[in-house]
């Protein structure tokens, strides 16, 4: 167990104010479901003017997961050793903790599902899941360590915030929505007051329209001041970025500006959707974000989707870009979260031109652009995704439907069809769907074994980069560090 004195200091804000973010020339992208984890954002965050950051989405299952796996290395443990409520930390590893792992063939454990209504034992397990993964990052550096979020996965956001601003995190960097009510909750949680977010963008239900809340004097654990991490919102445009300025509900202090090209989900074309004869959607020069009017808006930015390069970084920097956002290099780095066998069987599979990325429309139970990678044995193959029963068990992407008087039906179009038709979904709007969360945790190594014995197929984002990765990586050399990524987009070595 550890001094509070320790505690204390391992926790303790390293930096106030945003004028550090100013000296950030590269951010390694937050990457979900633990693709970046502590390890990658610790490496990064080691380097002078670099930014790692975590990924939050998830990150409930994910520690879980590891506790069930029998925390190899005890740094989970360890992180929670520094985590205010020790009685929340045993309740945990009671629940989760496996010495020596599960059983081959074993289903892990569950940690339930998010909804409107408060679960304590789930809000609990999320605050100190974030508390963690921020912990394990910031070890070792004094460099900055941010954490990234979906918007539109709301349910577990306030603990997720809550736990990493416990943990001392320098920034919060949120996208794949409008994530326009985060910095007033960032500022609410760093004043000790209880935060609220709506559960859906859409029109008002009236008064008793169920929202989100966190209330920090109500938790053992509650603190009554916290540092104020920095907010950077992830915007595919500047008419966006305008927007969050002018009607966030609190500080938004820059932007990352990320491009069709980039791995996870993407902005959907602007004006009319064209697709090309592969079905993929035809984005054009609407699409590619204006530095000119970014830096007219007077907050520091960064380029994302296709800036991994040296050559890129200096072409953001002349553009008025503080600097770039990188993830897909770091994606297939050693550090990476990716299950290693499955990271190996994509970089070879790259190398021999076979390693497709798809703009995907229909796979993102969200409707929104994903981009998957064509690999064998993987969901994005027809075959794989024929065998798979459709199960929804872990719900983070449902979306609420039906609110009246205090009540919600959640929904994924990703869910067994006939649940998602029961609850009102057009069955046409079920077709093809992958289930991004059963995919995404096995891609990290925490595949779920189900009722049937199926084991969950895994499912592979990139960016277009990947195409260019092996043309990076010198003859005979199939492995490269989250430090060789950044030797080579600081203009330092030629290749990885
Ligand atoms: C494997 C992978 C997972 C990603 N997951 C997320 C995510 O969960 N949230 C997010 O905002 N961006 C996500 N991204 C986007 C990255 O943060 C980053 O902006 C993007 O990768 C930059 O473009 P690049 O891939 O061309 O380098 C992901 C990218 C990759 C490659």
């Amino acid at each position: 167990m550890q001094s509070r004195a320790a505690q204390a200091a391992e926790t303790a804000p390293r930096r106030s104010g945003t004028a550090w973010l100013s000296g950030v020339r590269i951010i390694q992208g937050g990457m979900g479901v633990a693709i970046s984890g502590w390890r990658l954002a610790r490496t990064v965050a080691s380097h002078a003017a670099c930014m790692g950051v975590v990924s939050g989405t998830c990150i409930d299952s994910v520690v879980a997961r590891r506790l069930q796996d029998g925390d190899p290395g005890a740094h989970v443990r360890q992180a929670m050793e520094a985590f205010p409520d020790q009685e929340v930390a045993t309740r945990v590893l009671d629940r989760y903790f496996v010495p020596g792992g599960r059983a081959p063939g074993t289903p892990y454990r569950r940690v339930g599902m998010h909804t409107h209504a408060e679960r304590p034992h789930l809000r609990d397990l999320t605050v100190l899941a974030a508390f963690v993964e921020v912990t394990l990052a910031r070890q070792g550096h004094t460099g900055p360590i941010g954490m990234n979020l979906l918007t539109k996965v709301r349910p577990p956001t306030l603990p997720t915030l809550y736990g990493a601003m416990l943990a001392g995190v320098d920034c919060v960097l949120m996208g794949a929505g409008i994530p326009r009510e985060i910095p007033g909750a960032l500022d609410a949680f760093a004043d000790g007051r209880a935060a609220t977010l709506r559960l859906h963008d859409g029109p008002s239900q009236g008064e008793d329209e169920p929202l989100l809340r966190l209330d920090p004097g109500a938790l053992t654990y509650g603190a009554r001041r916290l540092a104020r991490p920095a907010f950077l919102a992830i915007v595919s445009a500047a008419s966006l970025a305008a927007m969050l300025i002018r009607r966030s509900t609190g500080r938004v202090d820059g932007f990352v500006v990320e491009g069709p090209t980039a791995g996870g989900h993407n902005a959907p074309p602007r004006g009319r959707l064209t697709l090309d004869e592969t079905g993929q959607p035809v984005y054009g020069e609407r699409d590619r974000a204006d530095p000119e009017r970014m830096r007219e808006l007077g907050l520091p930015f960064w380029l994302a989707g296709g800036t991994g390069s040296p050559e890129a970084l200096t072409k953001a920097r002349e553009a008025g870009a503080t600097g770039v956002q990188v993830g897909t290099l770091f994606a297939y780095s050693r550090e990476s979260g990716m299950e290693p066998a499955l990271r190996q069987r994509v970089l070879d599979a790259a190398r021999r031109g076979g390693a497709g990325v798809r703009t995907d429309l229909r796979s993102s139970s969200t409707g929104f652009p994903f981009k998957v990678v064509q690999m064998e044995r993987t969901v994005a193959r027809a075959d794989v995704y024929a065998a798979r029963p459709r199960v929804c068990d872990n719900g983070y992407l449902r979306e609420p439907v039906a609110l009246t008087q205090g009540h919600v039906t959640w929904r994924c179009a990703a869910e067994p069809v006939a649940a998602f038709v029961a609850k009102g979904g057009d069955p046409d709007e079920a077709r093809e769907r992958r289930c991004l969360c059963n995919g995404l945790l096995a891609t990290a190594g925490f595949a779920q074994v189900q009722k049937d014995g199926t084991v969950e197929p895994p499912i592979v984002t990139s960016g277009d980069d990947l195409v260019r990765l092996p043309s990076l990586l010198p003859a005979g050399r199939d492995d490269y560090g989250a430090s060789d990524v950044i030797r080579y987009l600081q203009g330092e070595a030629a290749t990885l």
